[in-house]
């Protein structure tokens, strides 16, 4: 069994023909599948998508950097008041994380509503689904001051129980440096979100997990309908292409693909905790 851990299923690029989608992933052997939210417009398509498909879909609730508007306090509460019911069905907070690479206009702001999601993880004691595009440095410090902040806070009441401070996630999309590696692999509750662009020609990825990522710190994912993998890059990804991203990985570890499928899986389970 593979799990995509992030796919974008919801997306309107899949409106046609999302039962052929999910009847391709299964019989790739795609076992779940992961969503994570974009912006308050997609919530409910995502949830409707998910509700089609139970035991199969699961959501996760979150702003992603590059879709801040001017009202995202209001976004990011009412938001908020969907994780605060009991038997809400999210598995995780995400996509949140930092973006610069187009528009850094909102610098400030971006952290800012990172670090209110960052806080949502601790709170409802969900994963994270971490974007990062230019903005390595930014990331680290705003994680690192959320897990100061949390110890800090928690100090004050004596003999609370909840003394798990540590955070939990995904590094999405994972193609940083081995430097960029070795400083996210000291966050042990995450692990690296590895999808189609192992598979490009000229990455540097392949060296970086080969030399750095433990495999057991590696989930696969698409990304779907974004960064489709080779032989299918520039059309659109759907989730049965995370089957060539594990084809990569057997070959970058020199591992059985099959256990490359078992590892994975038992990784993002591990991480997603509320996925039976
Ligand atoms: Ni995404």
């Amino acid at each position: 069994m593979l799990i995509d851990t992030h796919s974008h299923l919801y997306d309107e690029a899949f409106d046609a023909d999302i039962d052929e989608v999910i009847a391709r992933s299964r019989a790739a052997g795609v076992g779940k599948i992961f969503l994570p939210n974009i912006n308050a417009t997609t919530v409910e398509p995502m949830l409707a998508l998910a509700r089609r498909y139970p035991g199969y879909l699961y959501p996760m609730l979150g702003l992603h950097p590059e879709d801040l508007t001017d009202d995202w306090r209001d976004v990011l509460a009412g938001m908020e008041q969907l994780l605060a019911e009991p038997d809400h069905p999210f598995i995780a907070v995400g996509e949140v994380g930092l973006d610069y690479y187009w528009d850094r206009s909102r610098y400030d702001e971006q952290q800012e509503a990172f670090a209110i999601q960052v806080e949502w993880a601790q709170r409802y004691n969900l994963p994270l689904m971490i974007h990062t595009r230019k903005a390595h440095r930014e990331m680290v410090d705003v994680l690192k001051s959320q897990i100061v902040n949390s110890k800090s806070s928690n100090l004050k009441l004596s003999n609370c129980k909840s003394s798990n401070y540590q955070l939990t996630g995904v590094f999405h999309c994972f193609s940083g440096s081995a430097e960029e590696a070795k400083e996210l692999l000291g966050f042990e509750g995450f692990k690296f979100g590895i999808g189609g662009v192992v598979t490009f020609k000229n990455s540097k990825l392949p060296d970086v997990l080969r030399s750095t990522i433990p495999l057991e710190r590696v989930v696969v994912e698409t990304d779907s309908p974004y960064l489709s993998p080779v032989p299918y890059r520039g059309k659109r990804n759907e989730s049965a292409y995370v089957s060539a991203v594990v084809d990569a990985l057997a070959v970058i570890y020199q591992v059985e693909r099959d256990k490359i499928c078992e590892i994975t899986t038992r990784n993002a389970l591990e991480t997603f905790i509320k996925v039976p």
